[in-house]
């Protein structure tokens, strides 16, 4: 049986698939640098975070029209609902459409079109995440929390990603600050190729609930044994680990010795479509390489309820 479970690190943008990206493209009339669908997989060799960064933001060439945010997000819908996945926290990155004259009305009233009838049309219910690009400025991201004023509606809370080395989370106190005065929830990326420090930083001066990755957290044990006494989830992605070259192997990721620790462990897909698997096939994954049992990835999947933004009840129809 497919393990029921909750994704709570996915960015919409990351789910565009080579064939939907080059249909956009004929669609809207936007020429792709890349021979076809076989030579943009081609591309996929990452050598670290910034160099997927590049192409990902590249390739939003193709993402104009509110029934482009629709067609991504219900490809995606469709996909996770198939490998066992309820409940989705879906991260979006509006400064990257922003800056190419795609309005946050287009984005998030496009990705609300699939996402308001997911509960029927997938059996998936969902939030929405509005991240900060944290190699930006911080007036950028208050002005991105302004422009998303009219559509708080729809959004649940505020993340942190893009380049991290050199991109503490302090950087953003002011914007955090405003998005808890407006009753957003909060979670930032923090340790994937930043240091240990800026996870401690994102919960001390962001009041972040989550972590985003959290994977250096290994580094320091004072640290670990504090996210250990919180319970304070950690959405790792594993096969994203490995294309990004934060670990060597799958075979060397520390996810069981950071469960043994006691951490409160998630497994997430981050950017499936780059990163060669959905929710399910990267369980899958973690299960074959790592040797996990059915009782780990229980606690797994059991962590992404208790870690989702779900209120109680409908935690317990989600499950
Ligand atoms: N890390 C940071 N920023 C991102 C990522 C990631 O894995 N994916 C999309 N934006
Ligand atoms: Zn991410």
């Amino acid at each position: 049986m497919v393990l029921p479970k909750a994704e709570l690190h996915l960015h919409i943008e990351g789910t565009l698939e080579p064939e939907l990206a080059f249909e956009l493209a004929r669609r809207n009339g936007v020429e792709l640098p890349w021979a076809g669908t076989e030579g943009l997989r081609e591309a996929y060799r990452f050598r670290d975070l910034q160099s997927f960064l590049d192409l990902y933001y590249e390739l939003m060439a193709v993402l104009r029209t509110e029934r482009d945010f629709e067609d991504l997000a219900d490809a995606y819908l469709a996909r996770a609902a198939a490998q066992g996945v309820r409940h989705a926290e879906i991260f979006f990155d509006p400064q990257a459409h922003l800056a190419r004259g795609v309005g946050m009305g287009t984005v998030v009233e496009g990705l609300w079109r699939a996402l308001g009838r997911s509960p029927e049309t997938h059996g998936v219910s969902t939030r929405l995440i509005m991240c900060f690009l944290r190699d930006e400025s911080a007036e950028s991201a208050m002005a991105t929390l302004e422009a998303a004023e009219p559509y708080l509606d729809r959004i649940t809370g505020v993340g942190l990603d893009s380049a991290e080395a050199g991109h503490p989370p302090a950087k953003f106190r002011e914007v955090y600050e405003a998005a808890a005065g407006l009753g957003l929830r909060r979670v930032a990326h923090a340790g994937e190729e930043g240091p240990p420090a800026y996870i401690a930083e994102a919960l001390d001066v962001l009041g972040v609930e989550r972590i985003d990755h959290g994977l250096r957290c290994v580094e320091d044990p004072a640290l670990v044994r504090r996210l250990v006494r919180d319970r304070v989830p950690l959405t790792l992605c594993p096969l994203s680990n490995v294309r990004l070259r934060a670990v060597d192997t799958l075979a060397d990721h520390p996810l069981p010795a950071m469960l043994d620790a006691g951490l409160m462990c998630t497994v997430n897909s981050d950017d499936p479509a780059y990163f060669g698997g959905y929710a399910g096939d990267n369980f899958d994954a973690v299960q074959r390489v790592l040797g996990l049992s059915r009782e780990r990835l229980r606690e797994l999947a059991r962590n992404s309820f208790l870690a989702s933004f779900l209120e109680d009840d409908e935690e317990l129809r989600a499950r």
